[in-house]
């Protein structure tokens, strides 16, 4: 049997570690890449490898000329690799397996001996896929269609069935047919040409499991590749997280967003930076829900609360100011109103309860007020607010809103526009699912310009100056955190690619996963379903649970939940659903907080959840 890899690639986004070297040389503990994919390929029979090559070729010939191969191994030059793709490189190796099964390998794929086996074992037309669901638009998907198994970025998520990890397994027929495709489509993809042989060739799909395999497009894919299969772990891998957030924030994030990160080193007050801050504003205005130019925003280097702070500290003072609270992100707001003197007044309905409209509509009417701020999705409880009634009832009385949409922009349908806002704010690193370290203020524009004048109570979170910086002179006040800007961009697109319809979506199924479980399981939320976001659910422990030693132990298992805040401390924890996470994700956790409850259920430090309601 035959095999023939693609190792052509010249491996760009992997530039930062690689310099000069090719991806087939990376390391994996003692072997490189190649040197691993030949030693599996050699065990399952393979007895002749052809090596496509190009981006640094002759350090690739190089390199197996020193090494003592199990296998026979000859090379096939694209030389035109710069400018053609996967396809091109198939095709050149044709001649090499033409009347002969074969395989066929992306030379970046870093696999375990065991899915080898599975390769070697498979007959006939083979492809091989992890089922999951992908967010990214990265990822080679896989859908069937009768027989045909079709191969694609492109494929809708609701017809993906999981990603392509790069192996396929050929009959001399299929071979055949295959490699006239591809001599049609030289410029792309060899998956491509596959799609044009499904109707005539079926081929069998093979599942793999996740973590077993791994293809190293990106830094973080490969530093997770040294990881799982390198035999030297403690020595070869560096020492990052493997914890699953399931906590609001900050939240994980996708491949692409990290690996936005690496990018040139810029000057901020050159083009390159003016062109990215530009960008992202406006990527930004159509995730705040703005079609028109009635609304700009403002991007500030700190955590949500500077731009909260920027909102108040800079459109408060000489205002009289009302405040809706049901739980700690609501009592923050008058907190920060506090600090810098403005007259307010808090109305507060108490943790867990539900904004009453007609006693804000009783306060709004007669109270003199200039504005009112409320939280959207407030975090300690996991409870959406109503800001369309709020923002309807404040038109009515030509009173300016302003919201703190820092745990639901993204997750949730929020449209400024709509909801006749005056300022949102929010932050890069929950439902945007990017980094933290970037916060957002979006306004009307009239809005912005009427803060021209008043004397803000701080210098650098200055709302206008952040205003007359960014939307005149394209730039920042101070020096911002560049490279967040990138990942900010990356995830944006990602956003906006997805929509946020499908975001939203996606966001149920997970909570309705996680709820459908813990309704199973006899738990009770300290509020009504109806009114919870759709990225966090709080719950009460179970009566009579060692609370730490459960949270403890979920940790141990690199699950990140949140204990509750206030009035919920010690009797609720929180899940959240938010940013990169994927349904395994989710489930291996429901499965894990299983068994965590039963092991910590010990009668002596928990509480009643029912008592727990009754005194909140
Ligand atoms: C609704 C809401 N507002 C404000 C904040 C404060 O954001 P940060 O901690 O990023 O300053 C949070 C944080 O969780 C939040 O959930």
């Amino acid at each position: 049997m035959k095999a023939i890899i693609l190792a052509a690639g010249d491996g760009e986004r992997l530039a930062p570690i690689t310099q000069t070297l090719p991806k087939a040389l990376l390391p994996i503990g003692s072997e490189t890449v190649l040197s691993r994919q030949i030693r599996q390929l050699a065990a399952i029979g393979v007895t002749e490898i052809i090596l496509v090559i190009g981006y640094e070729g002759e350090a690739i010939r190089a390199h197996v000329a020193t090494a003592d191969l199990p296998c026979s191994l000859s090379f096939v030059e694209n030389r035109d690799f710069m400018t053609t793709s996967t396809a091109c490189s198939a095709w050149l190796a044709a001649e090499k397996v033409r009347g002969q099964a074969f395989y066929l390998l992306d030379g970046d794929v870093v696999a375990r001996d065991d899915v080898f086996a599975a390769f070697g074992a498979a007959a006939g037309n083979a492809l091989f896929y992890e089922p999951k669901s992908i967010s990214s638009p990265e990822e080679m998907k896989v859908a069937v269609q009768g027989e045909a198994v079709f191969l694609h970025k492109k494929i809708d998520n609701a017809r993906s069935l999981g990603e392509f990890v790069g192996v396929a397994r050929f009959s001399a027929e299929a071979g055949e047919s295959f490699f006239a495709a591809l001599a049609n489509r030289r410029n792309g993809y060899y998956e491509e040409a596959l799609n044009d042989i499904a109707a005539e060739h079926v081929f069998s799909l093979h599942e793999v499991e996740p973590d077993a395999w791994i293809e190293i497009d990106f830094v973080t894919d490969y530093l997770q590749a040294v990881r799982l299969f390198a035999e030297k772990r403690e020595a070869a891998a560096p020492a990052i997280s493997e914890q699953v957030l399931l906590c609001p924030g900050p939240v994980m994030v996708s491949k692409k967003v990290k690996s936005a990160l690496l990018h040139a080193d810029i000057g901020h007050r050159e083009t390159e930076f003016i062109e990215i801050l530009t960008r992202c504003r406006a990527k930004l205005n159509k995730a705040f829900g703005a079609q028109g130019n009635e609304y700009t925003n403002v991007i500030i280097t700190g955590s949500g609360t500077s731009a909260n702070e920027a909102l108040l500290s800079s459109y408060g003072p000489g205002r009289k100011l009302l405040f809706l609270s049901n739980g700690e992100f609501g009592d923050r707001l008058a907190d920060l109103a506090r600090c810098h003197g403005l007259t307010f007044r808090l109305l507060e309905f108490g943790w867990t309860n539900s904004i009453d409209l007609a006693k804000v509509e009783q306060e709004i009417a007669g109270g003199g007020y200039d504005a009112l701020m409320m939280v959207h999705h407030e975090t300690s409880t996991g409870m959406l607010n109503p800001i369309s009634e709020v923002g309807a009832l404040l038109a009515k009385h030509g009173v300016d809103f302003l919201v703190d949409s820092v745990s639901s922009l993204g997750a949730e349908r929020l449209s400024v526009e709509e909801a006749k806002i005056t300022f949102c704010t929010a932050s890069a690193n929950k439902a945007l699912a990017s980094l933290p370290g970037l916060a957002f203020v979006c306004g009307k524009r009239t809005a912005f310009e009427a803060l021209k004048g008043r004397k803000a109570h701080t210098r650098y979170l200055d709302l206008y100056r952040h205003y007359e910086f960014e939307e005149l002179r394209f730039q920042t006040p101070n020096t911002p955190a560049v490279s967040l800007f990138y990942a900010l961009e990356t995830a944006l697109d990602e956003l906006l690619h997805d929509t946020l319809e499908q975001r939203m979506c996606h966001y149920g199924q997970l909570s309705s996963l996680i709820r459908g479980r813990l309704r199973e399981l006899g738990m009770m939320f300290p509020i009504r379903e109806e009114e919870m976001s759709r990225v966090l659910t709080t719950v009460f422990y179970p009566e009579g649970l060692d609370v730490e030693g459960f949270h403890d132990w979920v940790k141990q298992h690199n699950y990140v939940i949140y204990r509750g805040k206030g009035p919920l401390l010690g009797r609720a924890f929180q899940i959240a659903n938010i940013g990169h996470v994927r349904e395994e994700h989710v489930r291996s956790f429901l499965d894990l907080m299983e068994r965590g409850l039963e092991r910590s259920r010990t009668g002596s430090r928990g509480r009643a959840a029912a008592a727990a309601a009754a005194t909140l």
